[in-house]
This record gives C-alpha cells, structure tokens and sequence, in this order.
C-alpha cells in the first residue's frame, strides 16, 4: 500500500475544526482497513480506494499541520522497513531476575527483605506472586498517551527500535485510555505466542517449505525482530504487561494497583497475579499455578514474586543487575532421558514428511510420553539423532513433546546416522 500527495480528493475545509472531524473520521477508517489488511489478510477496499483515502488525509495534515500527531496514520503505516534496527538506549535499565528454585530460597528471600527493611515480625510484608512467562521482554514508551516506540530488551542498556512490529499486537494499545495516564510511561512486559497460534504458525511454515520454530518463545521472537512489519503483522504474537521503567508519575502505592492501572490503560495484565502476606501464601499460589500450566495455553517457566509496596521497592534498591524486592522462582524443568527406538516418517495431508521419534515410554511432567516431534530432517542432523541413542525429551505445557538432544554423542558403537527417505513412504513418489 503506498500513497503520494497528489490529487487531494476534492476542495479542503475552510477551517480547523471541520478539517479535524473529517481528519478523526479518517484516520480511523484508514486505522479499520490498516488492521484488516495487516494483522487478518483481508483487506476489503483495492489499493487504489485505500490510496484514495491517505491522500486525502495527506492532503488535509499538509493545508493543516496541527493535525499531524503522533498516532496518525501517517506516522504509523506505510513506512519503508528499516535496513536493520535502530538502537534504543533504555531511559531505565531493564534488568533481570535473581532465581529460586528450592521453596527453602522464598523464605530467604522474605527473611533477606525483611532484615534489610529492619523489619519487625509482626511488621506486615505482602508481596505478589504471578506467572514467569515464557517469552521476550520489551518496552513501550509512551507520550501523552500515545505509543511512540518499542524496544526489545537487548542488553539491557540499549535495546533494538521495534516500533513498527510492536503495532501490529492487538494487546498492545496504539493510544492509552483512563484516567491519570503519565505523560511518560514505559511499559514494559513480556512478548508470547499461545500454544494453539504457534502450532498453526508452524504448520503454515511446513506447508510453506520453510523452517519450523522449536518453541513458542523462540517462534515469538523471530516473529517480533522481523525487518518487514508486514511479516510481524501475520504472526499471532501477544503481549503481557507486568512492568514499568521510565514513568512520570506512578499513580499507585502498590506493586498490584500499578498492574491494574496498566490493565485499566488498555494493556492485556495477567490474570493470576495474587498478593500474599507470608511464605505459605506465595508458595500455594505456585503450585496452583503448576498445576494449572498444562492448560494455561502458554508456557510459563516460575512464578515471579515482588514485594508489594513501592515505597519498599524503592528502599530495597537493586543489587547488580537485579532488583532486591523481586524473585523468579523456577519450575523444575520438565525434561527426562529414554532410548529412542525408532524415527518414523509422518506423511502430511500436504504431502509434507515430518519424523517422529519413537521412544522408550517415560513419564515426563507427570505425563507417559512415547511419541516426539523430531521437526525436520536438518533437525535430525543438527541434533545428530540416532536410533537407540538415549535422549534427552522435553514437554512444556502441552506442546508435543521434543528432543532436546543425545545424552552420550561419543558413544562407540552408535547406530548408523539417519537417512532421511528419497521416496515417499506413503506413495513411492519422490
Ligand atoms: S519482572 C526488574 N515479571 O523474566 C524486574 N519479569 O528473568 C522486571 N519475565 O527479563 C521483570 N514474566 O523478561 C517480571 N511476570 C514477570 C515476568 C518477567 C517473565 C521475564 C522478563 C525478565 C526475565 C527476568
């Protein structure tokens, strides 16, 4: 879709409100057509009716140019992409967690806030407890309301300019709502593709001739660090906010109002965050959300804990690149070894061959696993998969199982490395 600045589509308005209605009313049926044919591939005008409607929007921010804000869309759409991405220097670092694995490591981490605050035992000390997703973190800056560019985490320091790809998520709010927005907000949170989304998205990809994806995570972000928006545009990723960096105003004492306030501004909060005032709570709430991960439709990996009161936060501080007053407390991976017994060759309705490992049965996150996905057959050499090696395999949520990879590489007497049929198994074509 492009537009130029000829033919302005008819005599413009005399003055600055009724060119500023006709301008809203515009805007927000290029905005109707922009998400059709971005993010659902179903565009329902021709390029040139679209063009139409950009030029005359062009032509009413040229004759008026206090039209031109930030969210039109002739800041937003339409542009060239980016050779490569542009960096982004975080106004706050974004920084990472310190883990917990063991349930004995909550309760130092409770008692080590505790001391550090000078806490007395009666003294009350509630904190959150929410899933760790599974995915990428990024940060959306926002400017009186309106989302003005994206970053992905990057080091941390300096992120790389994902603006135009972060548009195109339907969780992520072009302009927010509410009350009391900051005029500074950088939200920052977690980018994700479901289950359902990323199965489909690699189906498409087999049936396309092109790479599959290992995991949600990793298909998410290939998906967001796409050159070409358009490309980011047919991928179903998602985005949680959980998080600020750079903020003119907190409009909140707590940890919790803040997510709410976010939720309240138009962003997708996660539902499951709870706050606790003990070790028992936290801890509880971690192995109700466990046992619920399988159907949660997204992989999550711990649940993260943060003390509740800002006032707290700020007191506890950071230590290196870590905050004080938060915790990932991490699942047990869900991983186990077997042998693998055999690779058959799965024929697709398209024609498509997929191997799948026959494994040894073994329980793995609690489920009898016999059956993995081995991807393809650069998968298989990479991996250097050989019948009756043991392996490593791994189920998250309820993504088909995988190979992670051959638990002894350097045996002798390994079997011969795979070959890949020249000839359809299910036909005898090649
Ligand atoms: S809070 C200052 N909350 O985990 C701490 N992080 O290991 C800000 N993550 O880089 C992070 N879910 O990408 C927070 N509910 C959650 C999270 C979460 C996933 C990621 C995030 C961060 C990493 C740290």
């Amino acid at each position: 879709m492009s537009a130029d600045e000829t033919d302005a589509g008819g005599e413009l308005p005399p003055s600055l409100p009724d060119a500023a209605k006709e301008h809203a009313a515009l805007a927000e049926e290029i905005r109707a057509h922009d998400r059709r044919y971005y993010q659902h591939d179903a565009p329902t005008v021709s390029d040139a009716e679209y063009d139409a409607l950009r030029r005359r929007l062009n032509a009413l921010e040229a004759a008026f140019p206090d039209l031109v804000t930030a969210d039109s869309p002739s800041q937003t759409v339409g542009a060239a992409p980016s050779e490569a991405f542009a960096k982004v220097r975080h106004a706050v670092p974004m920084l990472s967690l310190g883990n917990a694995f063991a349930e004995a490591e909550v309760t130092e981490f409770l008692a080590r806030v505790r001391r550090f605050l000078q806490m007395k035992p009666e003294d009350e000390l509630r904190v959150t407890a929410e899933p760790k997703i599974d995915g990428l973190s990024a940060s959306l800056r926002y400017e009186k309301g309106l989302f003005v560019r994206g970053a992905t985490r990057g080091d941390g320091a300096v992120g790389e300019d994902v603006t135009q790809n972060l548009r195109t998520i339907d969780d992520v709010p072009e302009r927010l709502t509410g009350g009391d927005v900051p005029e500074v907000l950088e939200v920052r949170g977690e980018v994700y593709m479901s289950h359902a989304d990323f199965r489909a998205l690699n189906e498409r990809q087999v049936e396309a001739g092109k790479p599959v994806f290992a995991n949600p995570r990793n298909a998410a972000a290939g998906s967001l660090r796409q050159l070409d928006p358009k490309v980011t545009a047919g991928r179903p990723i998602r985005f949680f906010a959980y998080a600020w960096g750079e903020a003119s105003a907190t409009p909140a004492e707590t940890q919790s109002a803040m997510v709410g306030n976010l939720g309240r501004w138009g962003f997708a909060i996660n539902p499951l965050m709870k706050v606790f005032d003990d070790a028992e709570g936290l801890l509880g709430h971690y192995r109700a959300i466990e046992a619920e991960r399988a159907k949660l439709g997204y992989d999550i990996d711990g649940v993260v804990y943060k003390v509740d009161r800002l006032d707290l936060q700020r007191r506890l501080g950071f230590v290196s690149r870590t905050p004080r007053w938060a915790i990932a407390h991490k699942f047990p991976a869900e991983q186990a070894t077997t042998v693998l017994e055999a690779i058959d060759i799965q024929v697709g309705r398209t024609g498509s061959l997929t191997p799948v490992a026959k494994l040894k049965p073994v329980t793995v996150g609690g489920v009898v696993v016999q059956n993995a996905t081995l991807h393809n057959e650069d998968e298989i050499a990479r991996k250097d998969v050989r019948v009756g090696d043991t392996v490593v395999v791994q189920r998250a949520g309820d993504v088909i199982p995988q190979i992670v990879r051959v638990v002894d590489p350097d045996r002798t007497g390994r079997g011969p490395a795979f070959e890949f049929p020249t000839v359809c198994p299910a036909c005898g074509s090649h």
